[in-house]
């Protein structure tokens, strides 16, 4: 009730009425629980969990990491994306599994805390930080972890900010890894193949202070791109042309044994099934594809499993659904959409993220969302008790895999282990 808005009801009310001679009459989507989430039900409740929790199940992350390294020509190398998988032990287990020791961080609390658990690793920023948090890395880094200091690669996207690194780089006595993020068509910022990435090439080369480790070419936007008339693979070979001339200009500033030990990054989830070859680039970066939320439910990432489920505690389970000032309008709109007909309310909610168990669930936008107690509507057949779970499939990773505090891993019917997430910071 808290929801909701007088105005919504108005439209609810004269919207659900109004509605019936418009359009189809919705079929009734409710029906059996699914055994696999039935499973991790009773796997919960064994676990003694009754909070809103987030599940990975490690089968089928396994499964997962396994599909994407069968998918990588041999030589070509893989970067976690430490953002979309925002857990120490889970990004551990993706080392361990995959064999690698490249990571993508993306803020300074991440890149400090991975540097004193994972002070082998090589971390690559994937967007450019400011100076002075890269100076707040440096200061923060204890003596113990400080040879992790000399793998990171610094990302920089302007001749500007090239010159702070440089400034930064004397300041605390090292030489800086820099690698120069390409606009290969994306628009984020970063270098064009023109006299500034020349400039920057050419300070790099000169420098004491600086080492030029290699490129990030980002081009998430190519699968937006319609299919019609050759479009995406215009864009697509317009994209690896830019690579190439960028490759082309450090040619001129290098030596070729330089050239060799590049970082050419490139790549995510939804592209990184483009490079079948190490000719553009030599690493891909992925990490939504193993958890696979549902923006990732794309025709390239079909082999992929959806690994990662919110799991919430029903809290009231209601025979029938009746809106608070609209309970005239109660059975007209059960009998026009019986997926409305009955009503759950949950612990928690409002998160980005589908109810995908039981089937049929639906939020109910008159009501309106809420964090505290959501109410999902279902159909006929939807047989759910309180302190059952409902489960939902996340929209996304990064910033939703930070509310729920440790991740429950389940496997085989138990959960298994606890993995803590990283503390939601920018
Ligand atoms: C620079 C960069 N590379 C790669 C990725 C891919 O991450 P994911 O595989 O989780 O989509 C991202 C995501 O934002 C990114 O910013």
């Amino acid at each position: 009730m808290a929801n909701l808005s007088r105005r919504a009801m108005l439209i609810g009310g004269v919207g659900a009425a109004g509605a019936i001679t418009l359009m189809n009459k919705p079929e009734d989507r409710s029906g059996p629980r699914d055994e696999y989430f039935l499973a991790i039900q009773t796997a919960l409740k064994t676990a003694g969990i009754a909070t809103p929790s987030l599940i990975i199940d490690r089968h089928r992350l396994n499964q997962n990491i396994d599909t994407l390294m069968q998918h990588l020509p041999s030589d070509m190398g893989y970067r976690i994306v430490a953002k979309s998988l925002p857990s120490l032990s889970l990004i551990e287990h993706i080392r361990r599994r995959s064999g690698s020791d490249r990571i993508m961080t993306f803020n300074q609390p991440m890149l400090s805390q991975l540097s004193l658990a994972m002070p082998e690793a090589s971390q690559l920023l994937g967007k450019p930080l400011p100076v002075n948090a890269a100076r707040t890395f440096f200061s923060t880094l204890p003596e113990t972890a400080s040879a992790a200091g000399d793998k990171i690669e610094w990302l920089i996207d302007t001749n500007h900010r090239l010159e702070q690194y440089e400034r930064l780089a004397q300041d605390v006595g090292r030489t800086l890894k820099i690698n120069l993020e390409l606009d290969i068509g994306l628009h984020r910022g970063g270098f064009e193949p023109d006299q500034a990435l020349s400039s920057a090439l050419q300070k790099l080369a000169g420098s004491e202070y600086l080492e030029f480790a290699g490129y990030m070419g980002y081009e998430t936007h190519l699968p937006a791109i319609p299919t019609t008339l050759g479009w995406q693979d215009r864009a697509k070979a317009g994209a690896w042309n830019k690579y190439r001339q960028a490759l082309t200009l450090a040619a001129a500033h290098f030596d070729p044994a330089t050239i060799d030990q590049l970082t050419r990054n490139a790549a995510g989830s939804p592209t990184y099934r483009y490079y079948d070859t190490t000719e553009i680039a030599n690493e891909i970066s992925a990490g939504s594809c193993l958890v696979k939320p549902t923006h990732f439910d794309t025709d390239l990432l079909t082999p992929f499993l959806p690994a990662a489920f919110i799991a919430a505690p029903v809290i009231k389970s209601m025979p029938i659904t009746r809106m608070p000032g609209l309970e005239f309008a109660d059975a007209p709109t059960r009998a026009w959409n019986p997926n409305s007909s009955k009503t759950i309310f949950i612990y928690g909610g409002h998160w980005l993220a589908d109810p995908v168990d039981p089937p049929g669930l639906s939020y109910n936008s008159t009501f309106g969302r809420s964090s505290n107690q959501e109410m999902l509507n279902g159909g006929a057949a939807l047989d759910i008790a309180a302190d059952d779970f409902v489960f939902l499939r996340p929209h996304q990773s990064e910033a939703l895999f930070m509310q729920f505090g440790d991740i429950a891993i389940y496997e085989d019917g138990e959960i298994v282990d606890y993995w803590p997430v990283f503390p939601a910071s920018a």
